[in-house]
């Protein structure tokens, strides 16, 4: 692969990984890395790569039209791949507005600033929330209707919805991933994993919403990045293409894998009042994917959530330096001093 990347996003948790492993895999590769450094951005993730001269990192919000045009003419990308967004349902809950500036705004200026300088292929990488939810059974397909219940949901929503016209009305190259739960290293701890293993760490109770029995379809970060990275090289332009793991777990039960595996009581589990709208089921139908892109997730959810444990052990520094700040505020807000 010779090509020159345009990532947004790429200092959060996926784009992160996304970046590290497409720099580790191809030796030619261009990449430029745009990201407005929010809460959830760590350069911290993007270290060991920060004087590899195939790649650059510019400090701005994609919905900055002049900031992002001149990126554009310095980066000339032939690929966008687009992760930059506000991620976390809850956080939408208390404010909808920064998801619709970052993630409905921000992806039709970058949509813009692509169809003028013109691009091979942009990749809009996108979320199985769009679809609603699920009762007990069946699975969403990526001819579902789009039904969001959460403003991220609905935010990414418009985003997707946004980059299927650009695709109708000036037939730019763009493909849609839309991906389940993901899991893995560098996830800011306010999602549930890297949440209840940090907590259980410090032996901090983990709040879990309701009875916990709201069913997730959990892929590790590096299957869902593999997933991006067909869609780049295979996708086919207006398609949709649906990425999971085809591993549905309670919350519960994944809270208990978690003590079990950290050695800790279930005594730290407290029922906290429920997510309101709390979709009760995710699940992903990867057949699409599978047969047109040669998509296959590698990893079992068992080995993935070990090797997710084992590294936020090893990593401990990373993780406190965030939980020490912004994060723990916001979480004792919500649920008082004790989280
Ligand atoms: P994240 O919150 O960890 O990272 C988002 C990154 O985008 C951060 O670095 C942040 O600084 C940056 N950003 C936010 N607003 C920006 C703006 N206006 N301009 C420039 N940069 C901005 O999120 P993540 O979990 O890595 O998710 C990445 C993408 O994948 C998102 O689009 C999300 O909707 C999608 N997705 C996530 C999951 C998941 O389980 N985490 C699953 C499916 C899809
Ligand atoms: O499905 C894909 C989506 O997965 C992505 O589009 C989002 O960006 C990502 O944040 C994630 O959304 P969820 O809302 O599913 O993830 P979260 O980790 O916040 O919650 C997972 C489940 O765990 C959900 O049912 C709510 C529950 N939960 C979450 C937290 C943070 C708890 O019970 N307690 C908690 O403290």
């Amino acid at each position: 692969m010779t090509q020159r990347f345009l990532i947004t996003g790429g200092a959060g948790f996926i784009g992160s990984n996304f970046i590290l492993s497409l720099l580790a895999k191809y030796p030619r590769i261009h990449i430029t890395n745009v990201d407005s450094l929010t809460y959830a951005g760590n350069l911290e993730n993007l270290k060991s790569v920060e004087s590899d001269p195939r790649y650059r990192f510019y400090r701005a919000a994609i919905e900055n039209r002049d900031a992002m045009m001149s990126i554009f003419d310095e980066a000339k990308p032939d690929v966008v791949v687009h992760f930059a967004a506000e991620s976390h349902v809850d956080r939408s809950i208390l404010d909808g507005r920064p998801f619709v500036i970052s993630n409905v705004l921000g992806t039709q200026t970058l949509l813009d600033c692509a169809k003028v300088r013109g691009v091979a292929k942009f990749v809009h990488v996108s979320t199985d929330e769009v679809y609603g939810t699920l009762g007990e059974t069946g699975v969403f397909t990526e001819e579902t209707p789009l039904a969001p219940n959460s403003p991220y949901s609905a935010s990414k929503a418009g985003s997707d919805l946004l980059v299927r016209a650009y695709y109708e009305t000036f037939n730019m190259p763009c493909v849609i991933t839309r991906c389940s739960n993901n899991y893995g290293a560098y996830q800011f701890p306010e999602k549930l994993i890297p949440l209840m293993i940090t907590n259980a760490l410090y032996d901090l109770p983990l709040p879990v919403y309701g009875e916990g029995l709201n069913i997730r379809d959990w892929i590790h970060v590096e299957d869902h990045c593999h997933g991006v990275e067909l869609a780049v090289e295979k996708g086919i332009p207006g398609q949709v293409y649906n990425l999971g793991g085809e591993s549905e777990r309670r919350n519960i039960d994944i809270v208990k894998q978690i003590l079990a595996i950290l050695g800790k009581p279930e005594s730290l589990i407290t029922h906290v009042q429920d997510r309101l709208g709390h979709d009760f089921r995710y699940a992903m139908g990867i057949q699409k994917a599978r047969k047109e892109l040669g998509f296959e997730p590698k990893y079992t959810f068992e080995k993935g959530l070990a090797s997710t444990v084992e590294w936020y052990l090893n990593h401990e520094s990373w993780w406190q330096a965030i939980k020490s700040g912004d994060y723990l505020h916001y979480y004792q807000k919500q649920y008082g001093e004790h989280v």
